[in-house]
């Protein structure tokens, strides 16, 4: 045999029998420290079948990875699995017919039975058909505090936003900023909303992105959201990183007292080797509002002509709904699982606040399931301009915020 041949014979004989292990590319945009620890679970759990997880992490954040992840499919180069967001951001490649549908591998593991609540996999469900995995809860509604910092100054750990912001002034005067913001517009849009949520109330805020309601958005309710969103640009005056993480980290090495983020910043927090109650301190709807987003994340599957990957793609699909993975990933990622039937003893302080609030039902729907994307732009515009600019004050931005929510459809 030539050389070719004994190549070819190589490249076709499986070892010992076992299936050729497949390379499968996974995109997703977790790139710092906590998610890359989170998603390293992912991959050894779905190595461990036989085949390869080829990773294909896309720096940014999800604002610059999904246009790049959608051409990518639309443009006939998709990669074997790639996350989004819960909800719609999927919706035309579903139906554009570019999208793996399933549900045979949902029926065969009873996803129906098993994932908690039951809008993550409406979220998943076109024409009744299952079109992604829904992997954790999210819940962008949270405020993460360094302990240390509150005691340098004297004060106790604040136990709400009152507090919190209260404590600003003293905080400036040791040198320590009193809230972390990243310069990227989303997550200027994050704190104002979770501001909101938290001040006016999760009945005022679904009123007013859910029923359009203007008089609501231009009460009193909301006066209270908007004046606190003016503090929270003083109080972040000088923060002057771009990244969620970079801001996070300010928070860790005490640089900064707070945060407001999403439950992903935990991740950081347990790679730097925090300690939840401990070290730093978590308080779910600023301590005033205690409910979570049911948001999160979904792993989707391109359809492609290749039975390897077909194969592949499925068996990291039952991997990701495993309960074992289930559990391993979410600890690693500060979130919550999706399935009501997995054993999280190892949940720390934070996640159980965050299942505490999810097992009372006191949940609510994120901005992209409420409102249009065309109406949420205009929305999310307003906060980042408001916060960039403080000539605009409380009152401006509500009276233009009201007149949005009143030509919202
Ligand atoms: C969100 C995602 C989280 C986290 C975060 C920051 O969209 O749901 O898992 O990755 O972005 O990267």
């Amino acid at each position: 045999m030539g050389r070719l041949g004994l190549l070819m014979a190589a490249v076709a004989m499986p070892l010992g029998g076992a299936a050729l292990a497949t390379d499968l590319e996974v995109t997703h945009w977790w790139t710092s420290g906590g998610e890359a620890a989170a998603v390293a679970e992912f991959a050894k759990a779905f190595d461990a079948t036989g085949n390869k997880w080829v990773d294909g992490a896309i720096a940014g954040s999800g604002g610059t990875a999904r246009p790049i992840m959608i051409s990518r499919i639309t443009g006939g180069d998709p990669m074997g699995a790639t996350q989004f967001n819960h909800g719609r951001q999927a919706e035309e490649l579903v139906e554009a017919g570019l999208m793996r549908d399933l549900s045979d591998i949902a029926a065969e593991g009873s996803w129906k039975d098993v994932v908690y609540p039951p809008t993550l996999l409406d979220s998943c469900t076109l024409d009744g058909k299952i079109y992604c995995v829904p992997v954790n809860i999210h819940s962008q509604q949270w405020l993460w505090l360094n302990n240390e910092a509150f005691e340098k100054v004297g004060l106790p750990v604040p136990t709400n936003w009152e507090e919190y912001s209260a404590a600003a002034p003293k905080l400036q005067a040791a040198g320590i900023l009193p809230l972390a913001v990243g310069q990227q517009p989303w997550q200027t849009t994050l704190a104002f909303q979770v501001l909101l949520v938290a001040l006016a109330g999760p009945e005022a805020y679904t009123a007013v992105f859910g029923g359009k309601d203007a008089e609501m958005a231009a009460g009193p309710e909301l006066a209270k959201a908007f004046q606190a969103a003016a503090t929270a640009r003083e109080m972040s005056k000088g923060s002057n990183v771009q990244n969620w993480n970079d801001a996070t980290n300010m928070v860790i090495t005490g640089k900064a007292a707070g945060q407001i983020m999403g439950d992903w910043a935990q991740g950081e927090f347990q790679v730097a080797g925090q300690v939840a109650g401990e070290d730093y301190s978590c308080l779910p709807g600023l301590g005033v509002n205690e409910v979570i987003q049911t948001g999160g994340d979904a792993f989707y599957f391109p359809k492609v002509d290749d039975p390897e990957i077909s194969a592949a793609q499925a068996e990291l699909a039952k991997v990701m709904m495993a309960p074992a993975t289930q559990v391993a990933f979410n600890l690693k990622k500060g979130s919550l699982p999706v399935r009501g039937d997995v054993d999280l003893a190892a949940a720390n302080d934070c996640m159980k606040k965050g299942l505490d609030i999810l097992a009372k039902g006191n949940v609510i729907q994120s901005p992209d399931q409420l409102m249009s994307a065309d109406d949420l732009t205009q929305v999310n515009d307003l906060f980042v301009e408001f916060f960039n600019d403080t000539s605009i004050t409380a009152e401006d931005a509500q009276a233009r915020f009201a007149k949005i929510v009143s030509n919202a459809s």
